[in-house]
C-alpha cells in the first residue's frame, strides 16, 4: 500500500497537462472514422515509438546506470520516466486503437477478428508488454527515481539491484513487441 502511494506521488511529477492533451489528440486521430491507410500509418508509428523508445532508453540507462557518476544516473532515470509518458503510452494507444479500427474494418468486427491468428497474437503480445511494463518496469523506474531524487550520493548497491531488475523485465518488454512486428508482417497461421 505504501509502495503504491509512493509510486502515485512520483508519477504525478511526470504526467503533465500537456501530455494529457497529447493523449486526447492521439485518441481523436485513432477514432474508427478515418481511412484504413491512415490507421495503418498510425499503427506502425505506434510500434516505432514503443520499440524505439525501449531500445534507446535501455542503452541510455545501462550506460549511465552501471557507470560511477550520480549526475548521469539522475538524468538517465528522469529521461526513462519521461520517455514512458511521451513514447510508451502514446505508442500503446496508437497500436491498440488503430489495430482495433483496422481489424474491425477488414477482419469482421469485434469479436470475429479475434479468430484471426495474427490479430489474436498481436493482442496477446501487446497485453503481455503492457502487463510487464505496468507491473514490473514502472514500479522499478519509480523506485530508481526516488533513490536519485535527493541531493546526496546515490546508494550505488541499491541502484544496481534495481537496474538489473529493470534490465531483465525491460528485455522481455522489448522482445514481445518485436515478435509482434514479425507476426503482424508475416501473418502466419498459428493454430
Ligand atoms: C505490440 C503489438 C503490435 C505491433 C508491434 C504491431 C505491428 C504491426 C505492423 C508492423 C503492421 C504492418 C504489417 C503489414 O501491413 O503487413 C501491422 C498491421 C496490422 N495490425 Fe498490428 N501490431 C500490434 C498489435 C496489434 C493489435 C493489438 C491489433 C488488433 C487489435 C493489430 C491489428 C493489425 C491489423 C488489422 C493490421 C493490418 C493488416 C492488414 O494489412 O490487413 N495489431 N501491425
Amino acid at each position: 500500500m505504501t509502495a503504491a502511494i509512493n509510486s502515485l506521488q512520483t508519477v504525478r511529477g511526470f504526467v503533465t497537462a500537456r501530455a494529457a492533451v497529447a493523449y486526447l489528440v492521439l485518441i481523436a486521430a485513432s477514432l474508427p472514422i478515418w481511412p484504413f491507410g491512415w490507421h495503418l500509418a498510425l499503427h506502425v508509428l505506434g510500434a516505432i515509438a514503443l520499440i524505439g523508445n525501449a531500445v534507446v532508453m535501455a542503452v541510455l540507462l545501462s550506460a549511465a546506470g552501471f557507470g560511477p557518476r550520480d549526475d548521469r544516473k539522475r538524468t538517465a532515470v528522469r529521461a526513462v520516466n519521461r520517455g514512458d509518458v511521451w513514447f510508451t503510452v502514446p505508442g500503446v494507444l496508437l497500436l491498440l486503437l488503430n489495430g482495433i479500427a483496422m481489424a474491425s474494418a477488414r477482419y469482421g468486427g469485434f469479436p470475429d477478428f479475434l479468430g484471426v491468428d495474427f490479430i489474436a497474437a498481436g493482442l496477446a503480445l501487446l497485453s503481455g508488454t503492457g502487463i510487464v511494463w505496468a507491473a514490473r518496469l514502472v514500479p522499478t523506474q519509480l523506485a530508481m527515481q526516488r533513490l536519485t531524487d535527493g541531493p546526496g550520493p546515490v546508494d550505488a548497491a541499491a541502484f544496481r539491484r534495481l537496474l538489473i531488475r529493470w534490465s531483465v523485465w525491460g528485455t522481455i518488454a522489448t522482445i514481445l513487441p518485436i515478435v509482434a512486428v514479425v507476426v503482424m508482417s508475416a501473418k502466419p497461421e498459428l493454430w
